[in-house]
This record gives C-alpha cells, structure tokens and sequence, in this order.
C-alpha cells in the first residue's frame, strides 16, 4: 500500500535566510511527527533569523550550519545528500535559487544540493516585486527545468508590508509537496474524477433537504490520486474543508449541479469515483421567497412539502460508460452485502465500496472508515478500520492495478 507517512524517510531541510525561516520549525515538527528522520542545513543568513538550537532539539540531529562546522572525518554533504529521499527547501531565497540555477557551490546547502539525486521541493519566500523580478523568474524556470519541484508562493501582506505574491505557503501544504513527492506516480497519465460532499436541495433561500456528508472521504480520495500523477477533478458539494492543492474542483450546490458537473467530466475521464451523497429527492417547487409561519393557514401544525425524484447520477455515467472505470460507495445501515451488489448491479459499475454508516468510527463526518470493496469479477476486499486518506490509498492501489 502506497505511504501516506513519512516513516523511514530520510528528508533534507534547506533553510535560507527569510523572515519566513520560523515556518520551517513547524514544517520539522510535521515531518517529525510523520515518522521522518530530519536533518536541517541551515544557510548562515538562516541563523540570522532562527536559532541553530532549536532545529538540533527538534530534529534530534546535529544541524549543519557550514560546510567546515564540524570535527567529523566524513564527508558531511555527501553523505546526507546520498541518504536524502527528498529534499525541501523553505523558505528559499532569490540568492539561494540564483545559486542553484547556475550550479554554485559556494556554501554548504548549494554544495549538498549538487550531490543530492531525489526529488527536490523548493518553495520561494520573498518580497512581491523580487518574487516577480524577470531575473528571479527566469532562475525558477531553470531549476524547474532541471527537475525541481516549486512551490508557488502564497498572496497577501508581507513582513514587507507590501502586497501580493511572496508568503512561504503553510507548512500542511509544503508538507503535503513532500508526501507527494515521494509517492509513486502510478496514475500518471490518468484523468481521475470524484464527487465529494453532500448536496443541498433548496426548499427556499433560506431553507434546505442536505445530509451528513463532510466530504473527507471523498476528498481523501482526490488529494491521494492527485499525488499518484493523476489529473483529478474534484466535483464537490458544499463542505468545511480546504481546497485541494492541484486537483481542479468544481464547486456545486444541488443534484442537478452535481449531475451537469459530473456528466460534462464524464468522457475526459479513466476512472470516475462517486463518493457524494446526493440526495435522492428535491422539492418540487422550491419556493423564492423565505416560507412565512403566518402564511400557513392559524391553527395549522404542518407542512407538507412534495419531493420529486434526483437523477441517479452514478446510474447516468454507467449508461453512458465507454472506456472508464466506475466506481461507487454505498451507504448502509443494514444488508451491508446484499444492498452494495444491488446497485454495482443496477448501476452497471466496475466497483463498490460499502460502508456501514450511523455507526461510531466509520462513514459520515468520522475521520476513519471501515469499507468492503466489491469488483464485478466476483472479489472482495475487507478494508478494516483506518483513517480516510489510509482508505483512499488501499482503495486506489487496487483500482490501479485494474486499469492496465
Ligand atoms: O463525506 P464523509 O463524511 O467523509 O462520509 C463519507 C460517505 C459516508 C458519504 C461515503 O463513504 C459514502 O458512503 N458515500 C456514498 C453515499 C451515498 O449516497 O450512498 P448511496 O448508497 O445512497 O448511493 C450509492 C451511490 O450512488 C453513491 O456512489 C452515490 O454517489 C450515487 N448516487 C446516489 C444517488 C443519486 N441520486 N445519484 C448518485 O450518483
């Protein structure tokens, strides 16, 4: 199964001098915390900024902070950059990345660098008007040619006090880059299509008919297809849940939405996998205005509201299935088995994932899910209880392997 820890992994953090170099002690954390072993090398404008100190504690390493601060015998930056299976410099200055353009080795990161041969993340953090500089540009387009990996930066107000383009990226995305990279791309080349979330079908402006979904499941999915190469569309419903990075998402309200959302996808797609709960009815005649207590008859202690039927989505794109592979959830509160089969079946799918939901620890809102994988050749596969992006994984390391 494909790692969404870092465990046994060896990372490399450049820090360069920037005011941004107090995000790359979190960023250390959040790869510690994943099961990484960390080793810091810090340029000497970096101990500017933040203490030598506190990268030692925290990585639990000796911090390399020049290329002769040491008394060992071996030869440091070799050895670290052949160890390395991803490096990830945050934040990374227009110097630093001029160096590395231009294969200096004038200091002990820029010399490690030229000896490291795993993915390399570089995230810019600087003032807008040098992020844009045409010199600074050009630079990033070399090493991006040669194979790095760049974070664009974030927008807003800087330490500078000017604004746009410059903000080193939250260390959860930067962390996220370096999951990525060192997830095996055995997606690559595929168009990847997911729904997400609940809908919302309105019964005025003010008023609607949703479910439980939080989206997580689907959008575990998403964000794990989206680190195995593949080109992912993302159609979600409403949700509390961040935008993915690199995943294109369409954003739609009701059924009908997420129908024309899923369908337009549909034949770009090689695989489709339809997570959303969509809700199954809508009300007939949605109301414009906000429905007034007072307009109901004095007396009268209830309303009735007349549903008619959604289009079954799922049932749609397997009808109209060509090339694509079409997978499933099902929801159930019972029959687990029998119900997931009945509409792999009636919706002439290649997959279903059934899960149990109303239960603790599985399915709406949980982080965690506990899915059984049912393919139209007859098996199955019992995914126990683990977290939604663990899930994401087992269930993509098996559709991928049915594509070639
Ligand atoms: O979002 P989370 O909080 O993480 O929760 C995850 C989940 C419980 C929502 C997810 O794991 C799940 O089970 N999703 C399917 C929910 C559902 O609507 O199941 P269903 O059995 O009603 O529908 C079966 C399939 O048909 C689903 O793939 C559904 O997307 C699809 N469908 C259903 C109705 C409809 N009108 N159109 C559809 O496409």
């Amino acid at each position: 199964m494909q790692t969404m820890t870092l465990k046994n992994k060896n990372i490399l953090l450049g820090v360069c001098g920037g005011i941004a170099a107090y995000k790359a002690v979190e960023l250390l954390r959040l790869m510690k915390k994943a099961g990484a072993d960390v080793r810091v090398v810090m340029t000497q404008s970096a101990q500017e900024f933040v203490g030598e100190t506190t990268f030692r504690v925290l990585s639990e390493n000796e911090v390399c902070t020049g290329l002769f601060n040491t008394n060992e015998a071996s030869v440091r930056h070799i050895e670290w950059a052949s160890e390395a299976d991803a490096v990830v410099i945050a934040p990374a200055t227009a110097n630093f990345i001029a160096n590395m353009a231009h294969g200096m080795a004038n200091d002990a990161l820029t010399t490690m660098l030229l000896a490291v041969t795993c993915p390399v993340i570089v995230c810019p953090s600087m003032n807008t008007h040098m992020y844009e500089n045409l010199a600074l540009q050009r630079n990033i387009d070399i090493i991006e040619g040669d194979g790095a990996f760049v974070v664009e930066p974030g927008s807003g107000e800087l330490a500078c006090k000017t604004t746009g383009a410059g903000r080193l990226p939250e260390p959860g995305l930067i962390f996220d880059r370096v999951l990525g990279a060192l997830t095996r791309k055995d997606l690559k080349g595929k168009t990847v299509l997911v729904s997400a979330g609940p809908t919302r079908e309105a019964i005025d402006p003010v008023r609607y008919i949703s479910n439980h979904s939080s989206g997580k499941m689907g959008y575990a999915i998403a964000a794990a297809a989206e680190k195995r190469g593949a080109r992912v569309t993302l159609v979600s419903g409403p949700v509390n849940l961040d935008p993915l990075f690199g995943v294109e998402t369409v954003n739609v309200e009701s059924a009908l939405e997420m129908a024309d959302a899923v369908l337009d996808h549909l034949d770009e797609s090689d695989v489709v996998i339809k997570v959303a709960a969509v809700a199954d009815y809508r009300p007939e005649d949605p109301k414009t205005s906000k429905i007034k207590k007072k307009d109901q008859d004095p007396g009268q202690k209830s309303l009735t509201l007349s549903l008619v039927e959604n289009p079954d989505i799922l049932r749609l794109a397997g009808e109209k299935k060509r090339h694509q592979f079409i997978a499933g959830f099902a929801a159930e509160t019972d029959d687990l088995e029998a119900n997931a089969l009945l509409k792999m079946e009636k919706k002439n799918l290649d997959m279903i994932a059934a899960n149990l939901v109303g239960v603790d620890g599985s399915g709406f809102g949980s982080d965690f899910n506990k899915v059984k994988l049912f393919f139209r050749d007859g098996t199955v596969r019992d995914v126990p209880s683990m977290e939604k992006e663990r899930v994401a994984d087992a269930l993509l390391d098996e559709i991928s392997t049915r594509l070639t």
